[in-house]
């Protein structure tokens, strides 16, 4: 182990500095002291990488343009601007939020990290990621990139997924930013941070030569990149099946909103069965058979914990049943698809069925 205390006091100072000269700059959500769009943006960039949350962030706050009317929209309109970008708990917490920063404190976001991580879905180091860019709070964040940044240079060993370790980084994380000069751009640093992890000290080959930690890092020194973080040992992911409905009539097709609850929440899907009985009396239910539907090509989704494999099918019924009358909510027209709040793989699925529904040009941008 290197002289700790040296390296605390250059750690900070090195990477703010680098992030000005090297890091990533022009990102949507950057150059903005706006809380609610750096909540967003920071919540968007917790399971989604930048090039794809850039898009939905802008059309996002097109249709969203503040707290208030986030917390005014109804679920669905949320769903439909988050659809396709996964996770949709995020989507959920974030509406819960808007109205709990209405309810609680009439629409002013809160400044200090343990506030604002009282939201759901905003962690300790989401919070004072928020903090930082939005306040210029002093405060620790410890996300993936960072975990690996802190292993390599101090030579932390053992699991970041166990807590011991955790806390263990989470000392560290203080104890670099308590060292760091008083004088100290927090928002570069933390942004630096991001973007060390990001571009440069990256799980694979990481790019030393351009690293202003060069000098300092443990895991360089001892030409041990790879053995940090220790890996994470994981069980494998349970696997499920489903059949799925696709069902036309006309020029619609049938869906359900999917529950709150459990995957897919409050998005709308072709109805799913457990298995091929399941499916084939459905197909009873509603006047046709398996032997007429056509099998589409099978897929899988992973979730979080499990992977679901899916097989599809096609039929087409001349008639609706008189309960379930076109006009009725679940029929929709295939020319409505393209703005119906769908998960990722059934719009892909539908983008391959349906001429009508072409997904909304993605907005590439690319960041230095
Ligand atoms: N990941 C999480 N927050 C981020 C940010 N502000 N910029 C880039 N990537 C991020």
């Amino acid at each position: 182990m290197l002289n700790r205390q040296s390296a605390f006091a250059t750690f900070a100072r090195r990477i703010a500095r680098w992030q000005r000269k090297a890091g990533r700059h022009g990102m949507p959500w950057q150059g903005t002291r706006d809380p609610y769009r750096i909540w967003l943006s920071e919540i968007m960039l917790q399971q989604t990488q930048v090039a794809t949350a850039a898009g939905y962030y802008q059309r996002f706050l097109q249709r969203f343009p503040n707290v208030n009317t986030l917390a005014d929209a109804s679920m669905d309109d949320v769903m439909r601007h988050w659809a396709g970008l996964g996770y949709y708990a995020r989507a959920r917490n974030l509406h819960q939020g808007a109205r709990t920063v209405m309810a609680r404190w009439h629409g002013e976001f809160p400044r200090d990290a343990a506030t604002i991580a009282q939201l759901p879905g905003i962690g300790r180091s989401t919070a004072a990621a928020i903090a930082a860019f939005a306040f210029g709070a002093r405060e620790p964040i410890l996300d993936g990139n960072v975990k690996r940044i802190l292993t390599r240079h101090f030579g932390i060993e053992g699991d970041p997924g166990r807590s011991a370790v955790t806390r263990c980084l989470w000392t560290l994380a203080e104890q670099t930013l308590a060292a760091a000069p008083a004088n100290l751009d927090i928002t570069a640093y933390t942004q630096g941070l991001m973007d060390l992890g990001a571009t440069v000290c990256t799980r694979r080959r990481p790019r030393c030569d351009a690293c202003p930690l060069k000098s300092s890092c443990y895991a360089r020194l001892a030409a041990r990149q790879e053995d940090f973080p220790a890996r994470t040992a994981r069980a494998a992911r349970p696997e499920r099946n489903c059949q799925m409905l696709i069902l036309r009539c006309e020029d619609c097709v049938f869906l359900q909103r999917r529950p709150a609850a459990g995957i897919w929440g409050g998005l709308w899907c072709p109805p799913q069965y457990d298995d091929r009985a399941g499916l084939a009396a459905a197909l009873d239910d509603w006047g046709t058979t398996l032997s007429d539907a056509r099998q589409l090509p099978p897929f899988h989704h992973d979730f979080t914990h499990f992977r679901l494999h899916v097989e599809p099918w096609l039929a087409t019924i001349a008639d609706h049943r008189p309960a379930e009358p076109i006009s009725a909510p679940n029929w929709i027209a295939t020319t409505e698809l393209r703005t119906t709040a769908l998960p990722a793989p059934i719009k892909k699925l539908f983008a391959a069925l349906f001429r009508d529904i072409n997904p909304p040009a993605a907005d590439s941008a690319e960041y230095s």
